[in-house]
């Protein structure tokens, strides 16, 4: 059993740019290890323990060929897993058939390297279109948080605390409505990949729409009266119980002046600090465990993730056996 609580789901799991062709990169993916290196055909991703004696192959090496040589008897693995070669031994193709690591699926698009929690994926991952559009600038964060990755989606999902965690930066306009009595009423409409909320607050006339959640840890931010070319992602990769990978793309239109793009890069990160030091304080740590928890009508985006969490995502593990 492997990737409990989070099995048999894509998620992104480093960007393109973190994975060198010249050596390999270990990821610790919902508590499993796990080793990336670049091959001829694209990305191979191994369990990160070597069926000889149980090595990181993330201490090996890449070969001329794109294979990966584990670092402590040199065997040898593809990006399927097969077993090339075993040093020091004359092993027959049919005995080495026997001697393969545990492959899981991959893809590299978006400038992000996607992998499957479990040994079959029966569809490919979910990409937003516009990350693999060449044409907005991007910023990428990588950012490590000692949190639970589904109170990351949770805050993601609820504007209700943008006033109060960013007072300073995005949510001064949203404070000084709530404080003044505005109400804001949320919808949920489903889509084909997830699901979208829109809200109107009580002093505007205006519906907001733009929040999307992709099962099972991604979310974009829309505008609607902002170019096409402006969006931001983040994807909650968990990496165990207490902590999480916080993956955020911002997109941008090329069009805009460095020193505006450089200042929203500024303040993307202020606000991604600020939702951290929130996100740390919430006892306990995963939703699951939150059963004592109190609900408002405003709710309707979290509350929708965890109907969604507890159906298919916390009690999930995925059957790996050996290679
Ligand atoms: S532990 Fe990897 S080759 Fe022996
Ligand atoms: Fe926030």
């Amino acid at each position: 059993m492997a990737f409990d609580g989070f099995a048999n789901v894509w998620t992104p799991v480093c960007f393109s740019k973190s994975l060198s062709a010249t050596g390999p990169l270990h990821r610790e993916v919902a508590g499993e290890r796990i080793v990336l290196f670049r091959t001829p055909a694209g990305v191979g991703a191994l369990m990160d323990a070597c069926p000889h004696r149980g090595a990181s192959l993330a201490r090996g090496t890449v070969t001329a060929q794109g294979n990966l040589r584990c670092g402590m008897h040199g065997w040898v693995f593809n990006g399927a897993g097969d077993c090339l070669e075993v040093p020091w031994n004359n092993v027959s193709p049919s005995t080495r058939r026997r001697l393969a690591a545990r492959s899981l699926p991959v893809v590299e698009a978006g400038e992000l390297i996607w992998l499957f929690t479990g040994l079959r994926a029966d569809a490919p991952p979910v990409i937003p279109e516009l990350l693999c559009d060449p044409r907005p600038s991007r910023q990428h964060l990588a950012q490590l948080w000692p949190v639970h990755w589904t109170r990351v989606i949770e805050n993601l999902l609820d504007p209700t605390h943008v006033g109060f965690v960013h007072p300073s930066t995005v949510g001064r306009g949203p404070l000084r409505q709530a404080l003044k009595g505005s109400q804001l009423r949320m919808r949920r409409h489903e889509h084909k990949d997830g699901f979208m909320l829109s809200w109107e607050t009580s002093d505007s006339k205006s519906e907001f729409q733009g929040l999307y959640w992709t099962p099972p840890n991604g979310w974009q931010h829309r505008v609607p009266n902002q170019s096409k070319f402006t969006a931001q992602m983040v994807w909650a990769v968990p990496v165990s119980r207490i902590e999480t990978l916080v993956l955020f793309v911002a997109l941008r239109p090329r069009s805009q002046r460095w020193p505006y793009r450089f200042l929203l890069n500024t303040v993307d990160r202020l606000v991604l600090h600020e939702d951290r030091r929130a996100i740390e304080s919430q006892s306990p740590g995963p939703i699951e465990e939150a059963i004592h928890e109190l609900n408002v009508p405003t709710d309707v985006g979290s509350l929708a993730f965890r109907d969604w969490y507890n159906k298919h995502c916390a009690s999930s593990s995925a059957m790996m056996g050996p290679g």
